[in-house]
């Protein structure tokens, strides 16, 4: 199957009949082959990569060379996904000259699509990378690198003057050119009005069935994240578990001396053993 490009991605939308977009993170090269070989459409290196990967409390820690580092990893992996990296905090904020070098920076670790957070007031920085002919996904509702504005990570969009907002700022986004728009955490009735305002995608974490696609975090659906649970979320395994109780009976094993076996061992050729004066002891061919 042929690599999936932004412009396939932006006329995927369900109400034209499309399937529904799969989009999911990954990290490192052997993420992106699991994901890519589960058949996702999109692979999202995000800056949650903060807190899965690098043990940070938020996403306001990673850098864009962070950020470039982890998607040239996932690339290398040449999944048949296209892939999205994100933009970091502040890596599109100061300037748009900045804003073009930072999203270029990603692109040429091996994205083939950037993404960052905001509406209507992000439109220049959007612009400017699409003018340097990059693909661009917008993000609204919770955006968690404005966590501090927010006031926390709560649901956005409740009431009638934040809704009809998400509403204008997804238009805002699809005028400027960005391929789809990924929504986080707002009412499914508003995600709803959202995506059926425009024309390009909607992927949706925590925000209903009604989006054109879902995403959700490697470390969540695989249940290696086991500490905070979001209701959103859908734990397809429980790799944490499982990997605690493989490795624990390796360590047993290695206490009890049960590991390594004798054929998980290499051996001396019985000339050279004898040479050695090992008598016997290691008789085996390496
Ligand atoms: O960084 C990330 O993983 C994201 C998704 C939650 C959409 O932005």
């Amino acid at each position: 199957m042929s690599k999936l490009t932004a412009p396939a991605v932006r006329a995927r939308k369900v109400r034209a009949g499309g399937d529904p977009l799969v989009m999911l993170t990954a990290y490192d090269a052997p993420g992106a082959r699991i994901v890519d070989e589960a058949g996702a459409d999109l692979i999202l290196v995000g800056d949650s990569l903060a807190m899965v990967v690098l043990g940070y409390d938020d996403t306001l820690q990673v850098t864009i060379d962070d950020m470039a580092h982890h998607v040239a990893a996932v690339a290398r992996a040449k999944p048949r996904a296209l892939v999205i990296g994100d933009l970091p905090w502040l890596s599109y904020h100061v300037s748009v000259e900045d804003t073009v070098r930072n999203a270029a920076a990603l692109i040429k670790a091996g994205a083939q699509a950037v993404k960052l957070e905001g509406g209507a007031k992000r439109v220049p920085m959007v612009e400017s990378i699409i003018a340097a002919e990059m693909p661009v996904m917008g993000h609204i509702g919770l955006t968690p690198q404005s966590m501090h504005a927010f006031g926390g990570y709560k649901v956005q969009g409740r009431d009638r003057s934040a809704a009809l907002q998400l509403v204008d700022d997804a238009r805002a986004l699809e005028a400027v050119g960005c391929f789809s728009i990924v929504m986080e955490c707002v009412p499914d009735e508003v995600a709803r009005m959202v995506t059926d305002a425009v024309e390009v995608p909607t992927i949706g974490i925590g925000a209903g069935p009604h989006c054109d696609g879902q995403v959700l975090v490697f470390h969540d659906v695989l249940g290696i994240e086991d500490r905070i649970t979001p209701k959103f979320v859908r734990r397809y395994g429980s790799v944490k578990e499982d990997a605690v109780a493989a490795l624990s009976s390796f360590a047993s094993d290695v206490r009890t001396r049960r590991f390594p076996a004798d054929d998980e061992s290499y051996h001396l050729n019985v000339e050279t053993a004898e040479a050695l004066g090992l008598y016997g002891s290691a008789t085996k061919t390496a």
